[in-house]
C-alpha cells in the first residue's frame, strides 16, 4: 500500500512549471538549444517550461545548483561536454558527475567554428595562421570559462599550434560574441548554434570548422582544421538532460518519454539542422547510454586536460 501511494503521488507529475537550468548566460549556444528544446518538450511533457540561466565557472555553478535541487522533476539541467571535462579541470567540484545526477538522455551533437572579430586582417585560414604567428603574446581568445566548450576547443587549438593566447572568460559565449563583434577580443572557438547567423551576416569572420567533415549550407566553404594542416583535430560538442539524483523513477520515465518525442519534432529538427546541429538517434536517448557516454568522455578528455596542465579550485 505504501509503494502504491508513493507511485500515485507522482502519477500527476507535472503539476507545476518545470525549470531547465542552463549553466551559461542567455543568448549563447546552450541557451539556444535549451529554448528550442523547451518549445518541443512543452506538449509531450504537458508542462510550462521555464529556462533559468545560471552562468559562471564554465558551467559548474549551474550544475552544482541542480545537483543540490529537490529531486522532484521540477528542476532539470541541460548541459554539454562540460559535464565530462569539469571533473578533470576542477579540483573542488561540488558534485560527483556520475553519482549526483539522474541521466535522462543525450540531445544533439554540434560542431564548432574558429571565428574572429570582423576587423582582424585575415580572410582565409592560411592568413589567420600567419597573423597568429606574427602576433604571439598579443592575442585575446574569448571563452565561457574553464570547463566550457569554447575553453576546451581553445585549449586544443593553442596546444596544437604551440601558441599561448590570453584567455578572456565570460559567463557564456553569448556575451563573448557581443565583445567579439565589437572588436574587444580577437578570436573565439564557438558552436555553430551560436556562430552561424553571425558568420552569415558578416558580423564576424570565420576560418575553419573543428569537426573532421565540412559542414553543409552556408558554412560549406569553411575548411576543416584537419584540411588546414592541424592533423587529427576534432572537437564535437554534445548536450544532455539531467535531473538531481533520487528523482523518482516514474517521473524520470515521463521526462525521458517526453524527451524522445520532443527530439522527433520536425520543427525542432529544422531549427537545429539550420544551425549545424545533429539530433542524436533515438537509441541514444536513454539513461544507460547517456551515462556510459559521459563516462567514456570523462576518460577521453581527462588525459588531454592533464597534459595541458589546466585546473582550477
Ligand atoms: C561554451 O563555450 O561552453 C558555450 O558556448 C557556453 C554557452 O552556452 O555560452
Amino acid at each position: 500500500i505504501a509503494a502504491l501511494s508513493v507511485g500515485a503521488a507522482w502519477a500527476d507529475y507535472p503539476e507545476k512549471p518545470v525549470t531547465i537550468v542552463v549553466p551559461f548566460a542567455a543568448g549563447g549556444p546552450t541557451d539556444k538549444v535549451a529554448r528550442d528544446l523547451a518549445e518541443a518538450l512543452r506538449k509531450p511533457l504537458n508542462a510550462t517550461i521555464v529556462i533559468e540561466n545560471v552562468g559562471g565557472a564554465g558551467g559548474t555553478l549551474g550544475a552544482t545548483k541542480v545537483s543540490k535541487a529537490s529531486p522532484d522533476g521540477y528542476t532539470l539541467l541541460l548541459h554539454h561536454i562540460g559535464m565530462a571535462t569539469s571533473p578533470s579541470l576542477y579540483r573542488n567540484l561540488q558534485y560527483k558527475t556520475l553519482d549526483d545526477f539522474e541521466y535522462l538522455g543525450l540531445i544533439n551533437e554540434v560542431p564548432m567554428t574558429i571565428i574572429s572579430r570582423p576587423t582582424l586582417p585575415a580572410n582565409s585560414y592560411a592568413e589567420l595562421a600567419k597573423w597568429i604567428d606574427g602576433n604571439k603574446g598579443k592575442i585575446n581568445l574569448a571563452n565561457a570559462g574553464l570547463g566550457s566548450a569554447s575553453h576546451l576547443c581553445g585549449l586544443l587549438y593553442q596546444s596544437t599550434l604551440k601558441t599561448d593566447m590570453t584567455t578572456v572568460p565570460y559567463k557564456g559565449t553569448g556575451p563573448a560574441m557581443t565583445d567579439l563583434i565589437g572588436g574587444q577580443v580577437d578570436i573565439m572557438c564557438d558552436q555553430t548554434t551560436n556562430t552561424t547567423s553571425q558568420i552569415e551576416s558578416g558580423k564576424v569572420k570565420a576560418f575553419a570548422v573543428t569537426t573532421p567533415k565540412r559542414l553543409g549550407g552556408g558554412l560549406a566553404k569553411l575548411p576543416t582544421l584537419e584540411e588546414a594542416g592541424l592533423k587529427g583535430f576534432n572537437v564535437t560538442i554534445w548536450h544532455g538532460l539531467y535531473a538531481p539524483k533520487g528523482t523518482p523513477k516514474p517521473v524520470l520515465e515521463k521526462i525521458n518519454a517526453a524527451l524522445k518525442t520532443a527530439l522527433k519534432d520536425a520543427d525542432f529538427h529544422k531549427r537545429e539542422e539550420a544551425l549545424g546541429a545533429v539530433i542524436v538517434t533515438d537509441a541514444r536517448v536513454n539513461p544507460a547510454d547517456h551515462k556510459k557516454f559521459v563516462e567514456a568522455e570523462i576518460n577521453k578528455w581527462g588525459p588531454v586536460i592533464k597534459a595541458a596542465g589546466q585546473y582550477a579550485d
